[in-house]
């Protein structure tokens, strides 16, 4: 199930600003909802505050299912972070902690090793990362793994050992996008925030996730960098702007979402 609530959200800038207000929007199981706005209006910050990555601190925001989302700055990476830590930071908290234990205990045991493979420090060290590793497979680290392993064959043509510690920046920007895209729309989030999907893609590569957003069962809300991809896809277009937000209905008939 998967399912956005939004009632009475206001978001004010650090400046006084107030940026909107008054929002409320229930997006249904399944339902497609693209923001629009200008530059600036304020899509960005709605989207963070759907995924809790602001805070709500007027109104309220309910979901449930799990939220996968993507920002805006996906496709322009240009620092040293790898593609597993792009991967990583696109799962569940809970594989993401898993992943960071497993990662500890590993430094912790190689550590305790250097100074006696059979030292009491080391046994317990090994028994630690033995128990990190398993933990990661209870919250479903192993079927990351295999989603890691046929994102990276369909979009770097690589299998996940061969690609996982490229530096993101080595990627296009599209392929940034796809990566990510591809991790979502396979992966088991129920509801997914996409911020500027379209962006660095081609005509073609925009078709293509219009396809797949159309036909995924996943609650998707996004907010299209080209308008061309929302007329066919979205149920409902939320207009961002002038401090207000206005509720729309889409290029398709959306019967599971109603705005209030
Ligand atoms: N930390 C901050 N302090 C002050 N102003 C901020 C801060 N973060 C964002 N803003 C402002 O909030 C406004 C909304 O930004 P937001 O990124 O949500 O816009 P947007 O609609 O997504 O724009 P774009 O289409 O360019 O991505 C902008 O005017 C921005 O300058
Ligand atoms: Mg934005």
């Amino acid at each position: 199930m998967g399912y956005i609530d939004v009632a009475g959200v206001a978001h004010t800038l650090p400046d006084g600003r107030r940026l909107f207000q008054d929002v409320s929007l229930r997006v249904g199981e399944g339902a497609k909802v693209a923001f629009v706005g200008p530059s600036g209006a304020g899509k960005t910050a709605l989207l963070r505050m759907i995924a809790g990555d602001l805070p709500v601190r007027e109104g309220t925001i309910a979901r449930s299912g799990g939220v996968g989302f993507m920002r805006q700055s996906v496709g322009m990476s240009f620092d040293q972070t790898t593609l597993e830590e792009l991967a990583l930071g696109l799962l569940t908290p809970a594989l993401r902690a898993a992943a960071g234990l497993v990662e500890w205990a590993e430094a912790v045991m190689r550590t305790a090793e250097r100074r006696g493979k059979f030292s009491p420090a080391a046994t317990k060290a090994q028994r630690a990362y033995l128990d990190a590793v398993a933990g990661w497979g209870e919250v479903g680290g192993y079927e990351a793994e295999v989603l890691f392993d046929a994102v990276s064959l369909a979009v770097l043509h690589k299998p996940w050992e061969k690609a996982k510690d490229i530096p993101v920046r080595a990627l296009s920007g599209g392929e940034q996008k796809r990566f990510a895209l591809e991790l979502l729309l396979r992966g088991a989030d129920e509801v997914l925030l996409l911020d500027e999907p379209d962006n660095f893609l081609t005509v073609p590569e925009r078709r293509w996730l219009e396809i797949r957003i159309n036909e995924s069962p996943k609650t998707v809300l996004f907010v299209p960098r080209h308008g061309e991809l929302l007329a066919p896809v979205a149920g409902r277009v939320v207009e961002v702007g002038a401090g207000s937000v206005r509720v729309r209905a889409g290029g398709t008939d959306d019967q599971s979402t109603r705005s209030r």
